[in-house]
């Protein structure tokens, strides 16, 4: 029997192979190509690729709901950029849900933004423009890049996919589906080796280790391509990948 690895929250990044689970339009349209083809006109060129270039089913959930699983019956979890959306308080609750799910020994796997990362580029731009008090305003601005890259995520009110459309268009779509913080986009906290480490092991998993993109414990993982984009590249460069097992 094939082991059974979920992709939850997998937005339009889906593989053949895993169970993937979200509850946004993508995983709706995915599914019912009736309706797809009803609003198609309406969603735009880049959402109409991404929903072609999706693999795989994908099951309609909200995981606020829980995970639709019973106890000990998966063997891998995967999830990339969602808990960064979940409210800080709810990220232990969900990875003690995740656990339920795994079979002992089971492989929790997750990519978040690393703010490890973003912090340390912010203090090497610090440190190198403390060094030039002549510094150009192209250089500044690309100082100030450095911060946005930390908390614009965090306090943004246009949705990601506002950028490029027409004023009709992203008033239409905000009235509808609401702004960036509605349709969950919003970061809700920053996470780097430590305090996931943390949060992992106050979850009851051991064997916590940093990971790099496509290394994993999970047979035949690079092989999903779910951490690769169309070219091959690094899908979400600046990712953390953490790794885990349910003892
Ligand atoms: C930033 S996207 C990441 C998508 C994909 N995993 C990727 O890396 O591109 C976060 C995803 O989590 C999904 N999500 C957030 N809360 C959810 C919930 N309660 N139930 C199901 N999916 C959820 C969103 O719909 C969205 O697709």
């Amino acid at each position: 029997m094939s082991p059974v690895i979920l992709n939850l929250g997998c937005g339009s990044k889906t593989a053949a192979g895993c169970v993937n689970i979200d509850w946004s339009l993508y995983a709706v349209l995915q599914r019912r190509p009736a309706l797809r083809k009803a609003i198609e006109p309406f969603i735009g060129h880049q959402r109409r690729a991404r929903l072609d270039g999706m693999a795989g089913d994908v099951m309609a959930h909200n995981l606020r709901r829980g995970i639709p699983f019973a106890d000990n019956s998966v063997d891998a979890v995967f999830h990339s950029h969602m808990i960064e959306h979940i409210d800080r308080e709810f990220v232990e609750p969900f990875f003690r849900e995740v656990a339920r799910v795994l079979r002992p020994g089971g492989v929790h796997r997750f990519a978040t933004p690393d703010f490890g990362q973003l912090g340390h580029l912010y203090v090497s731009s610090l440190d190198a423009l403390a060094q030039r008090p002549e510094a150009s305003d192209a250089e500044l601005i690309a100082h100030e890049a450095r911060i946005a890259e930390m908390i614009e995520q965090s306090v943004r009110r246009d949705a990601g996919s506002a950028a490029g459309q027409g004023r009709a268009r992203r008033t239409i779509e905000r009235i509808l589906v609401g702004d960036a913080r509605r349709r969950g986009e919003t970061h809700q906290w920053a996470w780097d080796e430590f305090n996931s480490r943390l949060a992992l092991r106050r979850s009851g998993f051991v064997g916590i280790e940093k990971k790099s993109m496509d290394r994993s414990d999970i047979p035949g993982w690079a092989a999903f391509g779910l951490e690769r984009d169309e070219a091959g590249g690094e899908y979400k460069p600046g990712s953390l990948y953490m790794e885990c097992r349910k003892p």
